[in-house]
């Protein structure tokens, strides 16, 4: 028995998290596994059931589960509160800091069924397969962060820290996980202003040599986020730190049409969380509108990473791509001729499919 915790959260947390919760169950009765769902609050939805973002009892029920299912937190109610209670800073970065959670992996992979859905051009994202490795405990997140006054308003303070440790540790898992793929790494870094990333780069080529058959490129971040639009196929693994791979997977996922179909796993610690790369979407929240996919792909990430059932992992991604094949399409990766379904005609779609 697998037991899972699951956190939706807000917005359209609360109705993209039952569909992954639906295509699980779908895998439970097909390869005779059981999972054991329990739910946790977290986010605004924890702050105005108890007053706090992130309540001793998630973290508690985490710690005590073989994985996390997330959905997404926040939204325009929480944005004008005492930073430490806001969803963000309040729950969801303390959880994966708890958790131990530095490896954060998104992968970026082009439907064929979506082309048409990018707003870029086919012949530019044709075969994408791109998986970013976000360091998600260090950084600008987590350094020191401060208020002073100056004479005439104030200076804002955030700290960019980075060990030896914290690089090499992810380092590893990129070159591990390029080893296994087309052993090509790319790591992103801003050497040329920034002195934690000369550190990240220093360490990056130490740690290289253990690693001979994985060609290694450095790359500056703003190169990166040309290059994601120009040649992305040049691609295969990218390795770079918090901040920088926030905003380059939310980039990298317009290669693949939608943020709606991003998923992510982050690990490191005992207990593995699964989220999609996406937000709370307030501006479609309740409408039925949401994209599950994400989320349903997340939690074929949990079936491979914390349950090593690769098998059943691939069952929900292949149901994915025929429920694409077969033309079913939320209002974001939408195109002419395509069936309009909402958010639990998506999740019954990849159910049936199993
Ligand atoms: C993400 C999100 C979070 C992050 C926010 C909600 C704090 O954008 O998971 O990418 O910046 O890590
Ligand atoms: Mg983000």
């Amino acid at each position: 028995m697998f037991k899972v915790a699951v956190l939706p959260g807000d917005g359209i947390g609360i109705e993209i998290v039952p569909e992954a919760i639906k295509v699980l169950k779908a895998i439970g009765v097909k390869y005779g596994h059981t999972f054991e769902f329990t739910e946790g609050l977290i986010g605004g939805a924890a702050l105005d059931a108890v007053g706090v973002p992130l309540p001793e009892e998630t973290l508690k029920l985490c710690n005590n589960s073989d994985a996390i299912l997330l959905g997404a937190i926040g939204g325009p109610k929480w944005d004008n509160i005492p930073v430490h209670l806001r969803p963000e800073a309040g729950a969801l970065l303390p959880l994966r800091k708890a958790l131990g959670l530095y490896a954060n992996l998104r992968p970026a992979m082009l439907y064929n069924a979506l082309i048409d859905a990018s707003t870029l051009k086919r012949e530019v994202i044709e075969g994408i397969d791109i998986m970013v490795i976000r360091e998600l405990t260090g950084g600008l997140y987590f350094g020191e962060k401060k208020r002073e006054k100056t004479p005439t308003g104030q200076a804002a303070i955030d700290t960019l820290l980075y060990t030896t440790e914290e690089i090499e540790r992810i380092a590893r898992l990129g070159f591990e996980i390029a080893g296994k793929r087309k052993k090509v790494l790319h790591s992103v870094d801003k050497a040329n202003v920034l002195e934690s990333s000369r550190l990240w780069r220093e360490t990056v080529t130490g740690l290289a040599k253990e690693y001979p058959e994985v060609e290694i490129i450095h790359m500056y971040v703003d190169n990166c986020a040309m290059q994601l639009v120009r040649w992305p196929r040049q691609f295969d693994v990218i390795v770079t730190e918090n901040m920088f791979g926030d905003i380059l997977t939310d980039q990298a996922s317009m290669l693949t049409g939608s943020i709606g179909m991003l998923p992510s796993a982050s690990l490191g610690g005992k207990v593995g969380l699964y989220e999609p790369s996406h937000g709370s979407a307030p501006d479609i929240a309740g409408q039925k509108k949401a994209n599950p996919l994400a989320t349903i792909l997340s939690a074929a990430m949990m079936l491979r990473y914390s349950f090593n059932l690769n098998n059943e992992a691939k069952v929900i991604e292949d149901a994915v791509v025929r429920v694409l094949d077969l033309g079913f399409r939320t209002p974001d990766i939408m195109e002419a001729g395509g069936k309009p379904v909402n958010t639990e005609e998506m999740g019954d779609k990849v159910a049936e499919q199993i």
